[in-house]
């Protein structure tokens, strides 16, 4: 069969009251990416054509715009379908099954995978087998697995030990023999769909949390004696539910793992790989080497060769080839060029770009600055609203006053040029607006608040007066 002769239904509109939280819970994070969308990834990935039915309910708005605002999935033919109340996955999968998209976008002969938004780790291949054609007379293929801690999880209750499934139980219905029962239902089924449609309208809520449980479907199709196609997936990782903050921050370091060893496997060398946070987004080139405690998110992009100190944080990053990024750097929504140096602790505040071979010191603080190629910043500086050429020497503790209260033309920052070749001595400050032509000198220790010509040398503090035996004068 082809995979994406199918339907797709996933089931995003549950409370997750378990987090805690005012977030829904398949929009909260893993990996950099909210729940739903790593789902809705692996459907991307296998069955790219497949009709989709997302359930929603509640906060269904704020999920809806986050899946549409993203445009990481406008490809997918995915239509939206309201649960008003939640009153379970079985009543959640027929409010999709009862639409107008269960109805006319579904023929009768198309099988329809149901899924859950809120297992973040499944995999492509998993994906991919539990949509193999299922034989003809089958009602569905469940998909279950081994945990050593099955707390929580609907349990597979089978006849004897290994025999042929008989039903599942959710934790809060089931005895303690039941509970004992380490193989569990993974929320993930494959369904004949005239089997679906016709099970949602015989559920029952006649159990502990009065809800119509999807799992019911298997004690139905037992009953009716229909055939169960069961497939035991051996990773149980790839299953992990996220229902509370717990449980989303092992996915998370599951998650992370994964990334961390791919980028591994492709030959990036990880310090301390324990001990590094990747989002999936982030990007990274050959022979790369990163060291202890670094956090990479976002749209991050790390070239070819590039070393990462400890402890560095980058986030919506790009840096050029052959740099290095050394200790407690902090950096965001900006570029570095190639073979440059930056920091240790140099922050990078959005809307900056330093050049290629630049050298950007400890305690220097950038925000929508661009620097030339080859510039050297190296200490103690302050560099915000500024435009500054290549080949310029910026000395220990210049700082821009882009800010003196005053709005000019609307804006209450001001622009600093600094052009090519210019040499600022140390501990100077320029006063925004202002601008100091090509290859200037400035003095050290000036406060520059009227534009420099080029070519020319600026001083800008009192001249030195030395009082021979004055020292002496003041000590008697
Ligand atoms: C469910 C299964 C359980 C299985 C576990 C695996 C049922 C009754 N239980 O339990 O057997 O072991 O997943 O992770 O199916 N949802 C709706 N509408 C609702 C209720 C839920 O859309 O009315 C959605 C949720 O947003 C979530 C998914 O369905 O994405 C699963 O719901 P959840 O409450 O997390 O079920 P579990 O208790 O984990
Ligand atoms: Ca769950």
């Amino acid at each position: 069969m082809n995979k994406t002769s199918c339907g797709i239904i996933l089931l995003a509109a549950g409370h997750g009251k378990r987090m805690r939280s005012s977030l829904p819970k398949v929009l909260h994070e893993v990996g950099g990416r909210p729940l739903l969308f790593h789902v809705l990834e692996r459907i991307q990935a296998v069955a790219p054509t497949a009709p989709i039915a997302i359930v929603l309910g509640h906060q269904s708005q704020k999920v809806e715009a986050a899946i549409r605002n993203s445009n990481l999935f406008s490809d997918l033919k995915i239509t939206y379908i309201q649960q008003p109340e939640q009153r379970g996955t079985g009543h959640a999968a027929k409010c999709v099954m009862e639409s107008s998209w269960g109805k006319d976008r579904l023929s009768a002969r198309q099988p329809v995978l149901v899924l859950p938004g809120d297992q973040p780790l499944l995999n492509d291949e998993l994906v991919s087998q539990i949509l193999e054609p299922l034989s003809r007379t089958s009602a569905l293929r469940l998909l279950t697995c081994e945990l050593p801690d099955p707390s929580g999880y609907g349990r597979v209750v089978r006849r004897g030990k290994k025999g042929p499934v008989l039903r599942i139980v959710e934790e809060r219905d089931a005895n303690l023999r039941e509970k004992a029962i380490c193989e569990v239902a993974a929320s993930i089924y494959f369904f004949q769909s005239s089997f679906l449609s016709v099970g949602l309208q015989r559920l029952s809520n006649k159990n502990s949390q009065g809800e119509y449980y999807l799992t019911d479907l298997i004690g139905q199709a037992v009953r009716a004696k229909k055939p169960i196609e069961v497939l035991v997936w051996k990773n149980h990782d790839h299953l992990r539910g996220v229902n509370d903050s717990w449980e989303l921050a092992q996915a998370q370091r599951l998650l992370n793992e994964q990334t961390v060893k791919k980028w591994a496997q492709k030959g990036v060398k990880f310090l301390d790989p324990w001990s590094t946070w990747i989002d999936v987004s982030v990007e990274i080139g050959e022979e790369v080497v990163i060291s202890q405690n670094v956090v990479l998110s976002g749209k991050t992009e790390i070239g070819r060769g590039v070393k990462l100190g400890p402890h560095v944080v980058l986030k919506n990053m790009q840096v050029g080839e052959g740099s290095e990024v050394k200790a407690g750097t902090v950096a965001e929504n900006s570029t570095i060029g190639s073979h440059a140096l930056v920091g240790p602790y140099a922050h990078l505040r959005p809307d900056s770009s330093v050049g290629e071979g630049c050298k950007i010191g400890n305690f220097v603080e950038l925000k929508k600055t661009h620097i030339g190629d080859h510039t050297s910043v190296a200490h103690l500086s302050y560099l915000g609203d500024a435009e500054v050429g290549s080949h310029v020497n910026i000395g220990c503790g210049f700082v821009t006053c882009n800010y003196d209260g005053r709005v000019i033309e609307g804006e209450r920052k001001h622009r600093t040029i600094i052009e090519d070749g210019v040499f600022l001595g140390s501990d100077c400050q320029t006063v925004a607006p202002v601008k100091i032509g090509k290859g200037a000198y400035v003095a050290s220790g000036s406060t520059i608040t009227e534009d420099v010509e080029a070519d020319s040398l600026a001083v800008a503090r009192a001249r030195q007066v030395n009082k021979p035996g004055y020292a002496r004068k003041l000590r008697s």
